[in-house]
């Protein structure tokens, strides 16, 4: 198994490469259940879960080509709509492949996701909407077996809970309904839109695009044609990186992000006291004189992401003051405080809310990741920790980071990618 040693405490500058966001390029690869005609993607992030998905997709009967961030995907050989237990255990966004298949096959099975680091995760919303668009539904040897006799029929869906790939599903889903699918309560998420564009391109009527009531009307099967397409740059890589940046109060610039995916974070950023530089499609971050404490509630697009809650608490390590976040998504997505305490964090956790008690002197410690994001905050407290870092189980961080050690190793950073 490989870990990554940080010697911590140097100071980064230069710039970095934002990859394409791997949450939009998972439901857009999944889409192309829905295609008719070979679809090319670029600007694909060449991490874990999205091999993992081309693999489901290639289990299925699907041929692509894939190299250096572009992908080539058939899906016309499609000959088995089952999405097997062993991949959708490594990845639970496996569940995208649900409302497309159903669409196109009539019928699926996908491995019910158990639950994960940071919480239960059910997918019940997934599974109420596609049963009131006429799908028969029944979770049999840990399989959800969904069956629909005649075309998915458009109807009135309102999500209890906001979700992403709940509304990614049904979108899909209803993209080949017969009929209208109205989604009120809609997630509105940079990758979401994304998705819905790309569907939109492909010759589906999508209207309410990026608000939180889309309307959808189906094409009654018949298959979609796509267009090339470029996956949006990925906010959240975007923000870690920036979070590099602050943690060694250094300046760095990022290039190829979308800074208009980013207010909330970067609202953040310049709260704290570090300032930025903002052009099209790159931020530049400057070190802050004074490194100011934080309030940070997470929500859902266009507030402050979940995603970037543990990276920065990391941060607030090194504001003067008490911080205080808020995770209001997962009930369970604080397993980097215990971690984050062995390099002398002073946080205290009560139910969903840390306080945390900064500037904090901290040293090197052997650390174990736990979920991606939490990764990620572990890495960027070892880059400012004074002292040898060991991040272990690093196989999270590969799940969603495109070259991690090489693209910090080139603003800087000492760290190391070894074998334990
Ligand atoms: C997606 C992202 C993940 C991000 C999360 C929230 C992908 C591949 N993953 O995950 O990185 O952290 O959005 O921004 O895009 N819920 C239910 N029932 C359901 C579905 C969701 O109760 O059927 C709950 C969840 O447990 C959670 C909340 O709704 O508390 C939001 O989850 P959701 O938006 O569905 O997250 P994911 O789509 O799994």
């Amino acid at each position: 198994m490989d870990y990554l040693q940080i010697e911590g405490g140097k100071k980064l500058s230069g710039t970095v490469e934002i990859s394409g966001a791997k949450n939009a390029a998972l439901p857009l690869i999944a889409s192309t259940i829905l295609s008719k005609n070979v679809v090319n993607i670029s600007n694909i992030p060449n991490v874990k879960d999205i091999r993992t998905l081309l693999n489901l997709l290639n289990i299925l009967g699907a041929n692509f080509w894939y190299e250096k961030n572009r992908a080539k995907i058939d899906t016309s050989f499609i000959t088995s709509t089952t999405a097997v237990y062993d991949i959708v255990r490594t990845m639970r966004a496996s569940i995208l492949v649900l409302g497309p298949l159903l669409a196109r096959f009539g019928h699926c099975e996908v491995s019910l996701p158990g639950g994960c680091a940071i919480g239960q995760r059910p997918i019940d919303l997934h599974l109420k909407a596609l049963s009131l668009m006429g799908a028969e539904i029944e979770i049999k040897n840990g399989y959800v077996l969904t069956k629909a006799k005649k075309a998915l029929k458009g109807t009135h869906i309102i999500f209890d809970k906001i979700t992403v790939t709940g509304t990614e599903n049904i979108v899909m889903a209803a993209a080949l309904a017969k009929g209208t699918t109205t989604i009120v309560n809609a997630a509105k998420e940079p990758e979401v839109i994304q998705l819905c564009e790309v569907l939109k391109k492909s010759g589906v009527d999508i209207e309410g695009i990026g608000t939180d009531e889309l309307k959808i009307v189906g094409t009654d099967r018949e298959l979609l044609n796509f267009e090339d397409f470029s996956v949006i740059p990925d906010r959240i890589e975007a923000g870690t990186y920036l979070c590099a940046g602050a943690i060694t109060n250094s300046k760095i610039t990022i290039k190829k992000c979308d800074p208009n995916h980013m207010d909330a974070i970067l609202t953040k950023f310049t709260q704290m006291g570090f300032d930025l530089k903002i052009k099209d499609n790159e931020i530049t971050i400057l070190p802050a004189k004074k490194i100011y404490p934080i309030e940070i509630i997470t929500s859902e697009y266009p507030g402050f992401p979940t995603d970037m809650q543990a990276q920065f608490m990391a941060l607030s390590l090194k504001a003067d003051g008490t911080s205080i976040i808020e995770e209001r998504l997962f009930e369970n997505r604080f397993m980097h405080v215990s971690e984050l305490m062995r390099f002398g964090a002073n946080i205290h956790l009560k139910g969903n809310i840390a306080t945390i008690n900064g500037p904090c002197k901290l040293y090197g410690a052997d650390v174990m990741a736990t979920d991606l994001r939490a990764s990620s905050a572990l890495v960027l407290a070892g880059l400012t920790a004074k002292g040898t870092t060991k991040v272990h189980r690093i196989y999270h961080l590969d799940r969603g980071y495109e070259n991690l050690e090489k693209k910090l190793k080139n603003l800087g950073a000492s760290i190391e990618r070894l074998k334990e």
